[in-house]
């Protein structure tokens, strides 16, 4: 039962109409009038905001509230607290709820002052990074809570600030640093030899071209380091064509796979998973949004393992018998998509897909290496063995 204080999805669209969306790779991106080249300047429409003036969109938020069925007096962790839109929501549906909220950028913990205020004392704000959550936990002397939620990749205030370089669209440094620290996507895209860029294009960008994107990128840099998204963008374009018509922007992918390289985002979904696995109680609930095949896939097949449900036999998969040893039982059929009403109001949702899960009793088990390789990169075949290089 979703509480009445939840606002609908219905109540979430903003009154702009939805602009294309100049996303660094979670969400596709839509714009019917990119030029093939050089990346174009667009008049920008008013940020999407929600009913209470957040500038991110919560996706799936009902549902969220709905497959976290909290319990009254109870902890949960948001590990991914954004704009607050979740916490928001949690606070709002149980009086006597408790959460701690987790977001490794500064910037989204500073924005979260006024409602850790309002909250009297029911909201902790955390920086930190979700895949050490319950190092973070332990911190703030929490040893077990009753729902974990994760929104997986990055916010809406992320993408529209040029500042930040995770888009294409506003020219900007070429950074995507979610916490601000650590190797930036000009690191990566100057330091990084050839074949190293090209797997991270192909793997975590899922970009067929990625050897012709490698290439040019190691051509261009002869005439100086590549600084912007911009200047990264035309080059993209430049060996990527992308059917106008399709909407697609041809440097979507290799936006994306950057940005997973730079963030560790798989491997801190892997952690995540694990982190959540040991933390919550028998009862506790897992709820996992995530926005693209990459990400959902993990999920997927971590909760299909530690559920007993993975296929015997499998070739990816270690086989695990049904019954008292498994760690979770699905509380959802299948992944949960935003409805039609939600897609429309907010393009951003497109991908999403929502899972979720109980504890059992059970003690939580070793890490599952064949999830931990689904973060990786894979191991390149030794040249002239074939493969795809
Ligand atoms: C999609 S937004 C969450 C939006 C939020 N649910 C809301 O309704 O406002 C994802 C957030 O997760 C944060 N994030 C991504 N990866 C993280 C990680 N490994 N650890 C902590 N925070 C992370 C990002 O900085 C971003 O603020």
């Amino acid at each position: 039962m979703v509480p009445a204080t939840i606002p609908s999805a219905a109540n979430l669209a903003w009154a702009a109409p939805p602009r294309s969306l100049s996303d660094a790779g979670t969400h596709a991106f839509v714009d019917r009038s990119f030029p093939r080249r050089a990346p174009m300047k667009r008049p920008r429409a008013p940020l999407p905001r929600t009913a209470d003036g957040a500038p991110h969109v919560p996706v799936l938020l009902a549902e969220v509230i709905e497959a976290l069925a909290l319990p009254g007096a109870a902890i949960a962790v948001d590990g991914t607290f954004g704009a607050g839109g979740y916490t928001r929501a949690m606070l709002a549906a149980e009086p006597n709820l408790r959460v701690i909220a987790i977001d490794r950028d500064p910037g989204a913990i500073a924005g979260g002052g006024d409602l850790v205020a309002a909250s009297k004392g029911r909201l902790s704000l955390v920086e930190g990074r979700f895949g050490k959550l319950d190092d973070l936990l332990a911190a703030q002397d929490v040893d077990a809570v009753d729902a974990v939620v994760l929104d997986i990749g990055v916010s809406s205030m992320q993408i529209d600030q040029p500042e930040r370089g995770f888009s294409f669209r506003n020219d900007g440094p070429l950074d995507m640093r979610m916490a601000r620290s650590g190797r930036s996507a000009a690191d990566i895209v100057n330091d990084t030899d050839e074949a190293d860029l090209a797997d991270i294009i192909f793997h975590y960008g899922e970009e067929r071209r990625s050897r012709a994107v490698a290439r040019a990128i190691v051509e261009a840099r002869k005439a100086g380091r590549i600084e912007s998204t911009a200047a990264l963008a035309g080059i993209v374009a430049g060996v990527v064509w992308a059917d106008p018509a399709s909407g697609i922007h041809p440097a979507t992918r290799t936006f994306q796979g950057l940005r997973i390289a730079v963030n560790d985002e798989l491997g801190e979904l892997v952690q995540a998973l694990h982190a959540a696995e040991r933390i919550l109680k028998p009862g506790g609930r897992l709820v996992v949004v995530t926005f693209h095949s990459l990400e959902d896939r993990i999920v997927k097949q971590f909760l299909t393992i530690r559920s007993g449900r993975a296929a015997q036999g499998s070739r990816h998969l270690p086989s695990q018998s049904a019954g008292p040893d498994a760690s979770f039982t699905l509380a959802t059929k299948g992944a949960v998509l935003p409805s039609e009403a939600e897609t429309r109001a907010n393009p951003r949702a497109r991908s999403a897909k929502l899972r979720a899960a109980v504890r059992n009793a059970t003690a939580a088990p070793p890490p599952l290496a064949a999830i931990e390789a689904l973060a990786a990169l894979p191991e390149r075949p030794p040249r002239g063995r074939g493969g795809r290089r």
